[in-house]
């Protein structure tokens, strides 16, 4: 009988514990290395890695086999395991408090752990997918797709923090050009075009506009998930959505202040320029009564719909003929429309 895609995770554990052994790693030092991977890998919404096994079942259309289950599977918490890994790290350089309800690991375990452990969690990503997938014949697409996903991110955060951290003024820096960038290169490739294009790899498709075609509609997909993570770091609640917004006092380039700075007035344009990136409250909550005054809460609203009419007319006009499927996009797509979370 088939295991869950819960139960995988287990088989996840074991083997890196097997891989600790074998490097003779001291047995607290391994059991401080398998409670932070289970930490950091378990806890979210897990959209990702289920997403592995969803689009497989949808590619292949039919019943899968117990090993193709195994392997979507275990890809799935691969994929998870790495955005535990880009997580742990992102709450370190975002200076947050929260994540997943419960205070960031860097807070629990110190800075410097926390860094050594997303960069361990990131290299035992590249240790799983060798001893799960090296014998099989995409093994090195998969090596190669992980590798230029990771770069991507990174690229995206590069962006995300040199933006941030304000050598340049935020007048001549802030554009929607740039926070396209941005969301595409951190959000997107790894959120969407990762999950899928592991299905793509695992069921073996070769046609090469199939790629294409999910890679543009992964990217529309990421653009809306931040978007609507911009949105809820200023105005969800933090209860439900699980962290405390980071973003207006770390002077993120957010889709909200892009279009705050454009729709102001001069005097309006000084106070924001004035009280964005401030770490004190007074200056946040300035920032957060220009946005209303401003109507970002409407102007989400109008924007949301428009997401929600060009994805679903983009999905519409997939061409299935290369083999992609406009369910496996659906399905991330209804999960995601109106989330709070
Ligand atoms: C979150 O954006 C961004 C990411 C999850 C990407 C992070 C990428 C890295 C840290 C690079 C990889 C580096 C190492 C060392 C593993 P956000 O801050 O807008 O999202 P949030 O609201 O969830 O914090
Ligand atoms: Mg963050």
């Amino acid at each position: 009988m088939k295991r869950d895609y819960s139960a995988h995770f287990a088989i996840i554990l074991d083997t890196l514990t097997q891989s600790l052994s074998k490097l003779n790693c001291p047995e607290g030092l391994k059991e401080n290395v398998l409670h932070t991977i289970t930490q950091n890998t378990i806890g979210g919404k897990g959209t990702r890695g289920k997403a592995v096994l969803e689009s497989v079942k949808v590619l292949l259309g039919t019943e899968l086999t117990d090993d193709m289950h195994e392997k979507s599977c275990l890809l799935g918490w691969i994929v998870e395991m790495l955005q535990g890994s880009f997580l742990v790290a992102d709450d370190i350089m975002d200076k947050s408090l929260t994540r997943r309800g419960r205070p960031c690991w860097y807070l629990q375990v110190g800075t410097s752990r926390a860094f050594t452990e997303a960069v361990m969690m990131e290299n035992l990503v590249f240790v799983l997918l060798r001893l799960f997938f090296r014998d099989q014949p995409y093994y090195k697409e998969l090596l190669d797709t992980f590798h230029e996903i990771l770069l991507q991110t990174e690229t995206g955060q590069e962006m995300d923090l040199i933006l941030s951290i304000g050598g340049v003024p935020m007048n001549t820096s802030f554009s929607l050009k740039a926070y396209e960038f941005i969301v595409t290169y951190k959000t997107a490739y790894y959120s969407f075009y990762l999950p899928i294009k592991c299905a793509m790899i695992l069921v073996g498709m070769k046609e090469k506009q199939a790629y294409v075609d999910a890679k543009r509609l992964a990217v529309q997909l990421g653009r809306y998930f931040q978007f609507q993570d911009d949105f809820l770091d200023c105005y969800g609640d933090s209860n439900v959505v699980g962290k405390i917004g980071t973003d207006i006092r770390e002077r993120k380039c957010t889709w909200l202040i892009c279009y705050a700075l454009y729709k102001a007035s001069p005097e309006e344009r000084e106070l924001l320029l004035s009280n964005y990136g401030k770490h004190d409250m007074e200056s946040e909550n300035t920032i957060k009564k220009l946005y209303n005054d401003l109507k970002m809460t409407d102007l989400y609203d109008e924007l949301e719909h428009l997401f929600i009419k060009d994805i679903g007319r983009e999905i519409q006009q997939l061409d299935e003929t290369t083999g992609l499927k406009r369910a496996a996009f659906e399905i991330l797509f209804r999960k995601m429309q109106k989330r709070k979370k």
